[in-house]
């Protein structure tokens, strides 16, 4: 038997329309447009894409798109001075600056000058601060969209034994948090973690984020479990390139109660939660 395909690009589909509709009422309503800054510097072409659909849905959910792009050698100081200008504007209420940055940039002075009530990342040590210790925070857009989804699925997560695979402060330490705030039993596991597969054979709730491709093959999977797939790898396959996540798919379908595609799985739902970011972001900027 096959596991359940978790659609994220549905999931996404709806969470876009919920936004839309209540920016439309914002709209009508106040007069109110939210607005989203997104920052890129350098010319990397995997970033370059990813913002540029994010402009796409922003407009298409009825928001104001603000893109600034600057060359790679751009100062700290110029970008900083970009950012001051964005906190500054009344019509900007999500600043995202594309990570990663370049080498001569320190990205946690960066992410830490943008105002944490704009900080639509999640990423400024406030609102890690503020997750971490259960407050109201800006929550990140790749862990909320797999939380939602993991929600859907199960209803309830509390008791579950999950185990998020990563340590990144972009997913894996977010989306540990974010299931401990659920009443998951949580464990991060990581490249130096002790028999990993044993690890692993023990989620019910297998959150995949290392990055690199097919990494956890199927008889990690314990039977029945969900699997969240966050990885987006390309690789080449019989002379073809192809997107690949960092779950072997195939053997953990077999093995799985549920699983998440790639492509179609968290990658949707990472665009659709920073718009739903933006709204709660101008929303609690208008009161
Ligand atoms: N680069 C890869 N993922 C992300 C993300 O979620 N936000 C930002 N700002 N940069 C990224």
């Amino acid at each position: 038997m096959s596991a359940t395909i978790i659609d994220g690009k549905a999931f996404a589909a709806d969470v876009r329309g919920r936004v839309a509709e209540q920016v439309g009422r914002l709209n009508d309503a106040h007069g109110i447009t939210p607005g989203l800054a997104v920052v890129l510097v350098g010319e990397d072409p995997a970033s370059q894409v990813y913002v540029r659909n994010k402009g796409k849905q922003t407009v298409e959910t009825g928001m104001n798109s603000y893109e600034h792009k600057l060359p790679a050698e751009t100062g700290e100081a110029e970008l900083l001075a970009l950012i001051e200008r964005l906190n500054a504007d009344p019509e900007v209420h999500g600043i995202l600056v594309q990570l990663p940055l370049p080498d001569h940039m320190d990205s946690d002075l960066v992410i830490n000058a943008i105002d944490p009530a704009k900080d639509v990342d999640g990423f400024h040590i406030s609102n890690v601060g503020l997750l971490a210790t259960g407050q109201k925070a800006m929550v990140p857009c790749t862990p909320l969209g797999c939380l939602m989804m993991l929600r859907a699925h199960h209803g309830n997560l509390s008791g579950l034994n999950a185990v998020v695979v990563g340590r990144s402060n972009i997913v894996g330490k977010p989306m540990a948090q974010l299931l401990l705030r659920d009443s998951c039993t949580v464990t991060i596991a990581h490249s130096r973690t002790r028999d990993l597969a044993e690890v692993c054979r023990g989620a019910d709730i297998l959150v995949a984020a290392v990055g690199r491709p097919e990494m956890i093959p199927g008889d990690w999977v314990k039977p029945g479990a969900t699997v969240i797939d966050v990885g987006i790898n390309r690789i080449e396959r019989d002379g073809k390139r192809k997107l690949v996540g960092d779950v072997e798919f195939v053997g953990a379908n077999r093995i799985a109660g549920a699983i998440t595609p790639v492509p179609g799985g968290v990658g949707p739902m990472t665009i659709a939660c920073l718009l739903a970011n933006t709204l709660t972001a101008c929303c609690r900027a208008n009161g």
